[in-house]
């Protein structure tokens, strides 16, 4: 009997002790993985408003944006493009699934950022290697990629009153800031705007009768954004002129670089590196051309009507509006502006706003100033500001009243054509003065196209994110 219990008790043992194994490694794993899911999927709300979500990079499945790999084990793809090289050095640091504890820390460290930045040099070997035909390049793409890797210009001139030109006793925080980028020469622009749309202070939001919305209004403030002079367009030396101009209106920002069109990158990251330092308060951001159009009151009663609206208002931290651009590819034509060479980006562009005139929030501002310190600067301006924007898993809602690429033709006629949009791109100096003064004086004959469009202002919120066709100016 005793023989046969002890057999028994062998048997159980050998057949128990594998599974009470497997059981515990199988409890382990899931709850390890469980862990794993939350910390990744479900970071408290803190953490959302500095430290933005991870994108890896790679390609995509539906191919619609390149850097993000279909595995996350294929952390190192083969690329021969540089930028997308470069940023995969950066990028692999971040990676939660690969370094968990590691990518929390480092978010919290600045300086690291800077010291990933320049080792990602580094680690890909040199630039003649990855670009072979560096030499056969263009030159702004040349000159561009030798100072990548700077951004500290010092700021030449800048508002003494903190954040931009203001108007006499704000009583409340600022509703919009108006950063508008220009060059020294473009002294029209600058002035056709503070006498028209760009106006600082008080503005009222658009009338629209008895809708009881007539009260509507904001504080507004404004700032140029430019860089030096680039001697090689323009003999004449203005730099005089802009420090008088920098005296009398308060609201010149200007850098110690070349205003170039592949420099237009550095406005945007130093601009957000300024905003957080002396614009703690203000609400909106309008980051813009000096050649549009914007019909500032309709744009004021745009935004308070957001700020109304429950479910923007507990998403500014991911608020931009503009005219969105999907699913963009660099364009591949040498002697376009806008070329950009395989060799230097591989891929198609993230979704982006159109850089003419967009408006984000004084968060996103914040938080895209984080995301940059970890994104190797691109050569082109709106399409950063998309590749930032899908890191912090933002995207930027379409409104079909932001005209990058101008009305249809047909539409040109209209009296009330401008009482109908928000921004529109290409107006020169002369026009934004004469369509300034032409919204004041159709107002009350264009009373009811203002009422039909208010709609368009929020109270049907369209969140259309599709491609609009003439959206091409990256692509071909
Ligand atoms: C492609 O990917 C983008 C970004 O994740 C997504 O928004 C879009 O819906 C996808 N398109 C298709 C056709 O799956
Ligand atoms: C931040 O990163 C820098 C650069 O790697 C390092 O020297 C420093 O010790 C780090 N600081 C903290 C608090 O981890
Ligand atoms: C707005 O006011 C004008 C003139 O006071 C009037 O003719 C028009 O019908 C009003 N429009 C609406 C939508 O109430
Ligand atoms: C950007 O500005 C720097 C500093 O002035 C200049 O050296 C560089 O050539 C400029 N880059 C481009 C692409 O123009
Ligand atoms: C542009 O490309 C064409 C054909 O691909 C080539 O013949 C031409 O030399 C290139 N031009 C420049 C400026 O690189």
């Amino acid at each position: 009997m005793a023989r046969c219990y002890c057999r028994w008790r062998r048997v159980l043992i050998c057949l128990c002790t594998p599974c009470i194994f497997l059981i515990l490694l199988f409890t382990y794993v899931s709850i390890m993985l469980c862990m794993g899911m939350t910390e990744v999927a479900t970071p408290a709300n803190t953490f959302i408003a500095t430290n933005p979500h991870f994108v890896a990079n790679g390609l995509l499945k539906n191919e619609t944006f390149a850097p993000l790999p279909k595995t996350f084990w294929e952390d190192q793809q083969q690329t021969k493009a540089l930028w997308n090289h470069l940023q995969q050095a950066v990028d692999y640091h971040f990676n939660p699934i690969l370094h968990p504890k590691k990518a929390k820390r480092l978010l919290r460290n600045s300086s690291f950022y800077d010291f990933l930045l320049k080792q990602s040099f580094s680690e890909v070997a040199s630039f003649d290697s990855v670009m072979e035909d560096f030499d056969k390049l263009p030159e702004q793409l040349q000159r561009f990629v030798r100072y990548m890797q700077r951004r500290d210009y010092p700021i030449l001139h800048h508002p003494d009153g903190g954040c931009g030109a203001q108007g006499k006793g704000e009583q409340e925080p600022t509703l919009l800031l108006f950063a508008i980028k220009t060059t020294p020469a473009n002294f029209n622009n600058r002035q056709a705007i503070r006498q028209t749309w760009g106006q600082v202070g008080w503005v009222a939001g658009q009338k629209i009768n008895g809708s009881g919305r007539d009260n509507v209004g904001g504080y507004v403030r404004r700032v140029f954004l430019l860089g030096k002079q680039n001697t090689k367009e323009l003999s004449v030396d203005v730099s005089e002129l802009l420090k008088l101009e920098s005296n009398l209106y308060g609201d010149i920002l200007q850098w110690d670089f070349e205003d170039t069109f592949f420099n237009l990158t550095l406005k945007d990251v130093l601009f957000w590196s300024w905003f957080s330092r002396f614009c703690r308060q203000t609400r909106f951001v309008f980051k813009g051309d000096d050649d549009v159009f914007v019909n500032t009151p309709k744009l004021i009663t745009y935004l308070q009507i957001q700020l109304q609206t429950a479910r923007v208002k507990n998403n500014m931290q991911e608020f931009m509006i503009g005219e969105v651009i999907e699913a963009a590819s660099p364009n591949r034509v040498n002697i376009s502006k806008y070329f950009i060479p395989d060799s230097f980006y591989e891929g198609s562009y993230p979704t982006y706003a159109g850089g003419g005139g967009v408006v984000y929030s004084g968060q996103v501002a914040r938080r895209l100033h984080l995301m940059s310190k970890r994104v190797h600067l691109f050569p082109i301006d709106d399409v950063y500001v998309g590749i930032c924007m899908i890191r912090l898993s933002a995207f930027p809602m379409h409104h079909p009243a932001f005209l990058m690429f101008d009305f249809p033709k047909d539409d040109w006629k209209d009296p009330c054509l401008y009482h109908t949009i928000l921004v529109v791109h290409k107006r020169s100096p002369e026009q934004v003065v004469q369509l300034w003064a032409g919204l004041k004086e159709t107002q009350a004959q264009c009373g009811d196209v203002i009422s039909e469009t208010a709609d368009l202002l929020g109270f049907s919120h369209t969140t259309i994110s599709g491609f609009t066709e003439n959206g091409l100016k990256n692509m071909q």
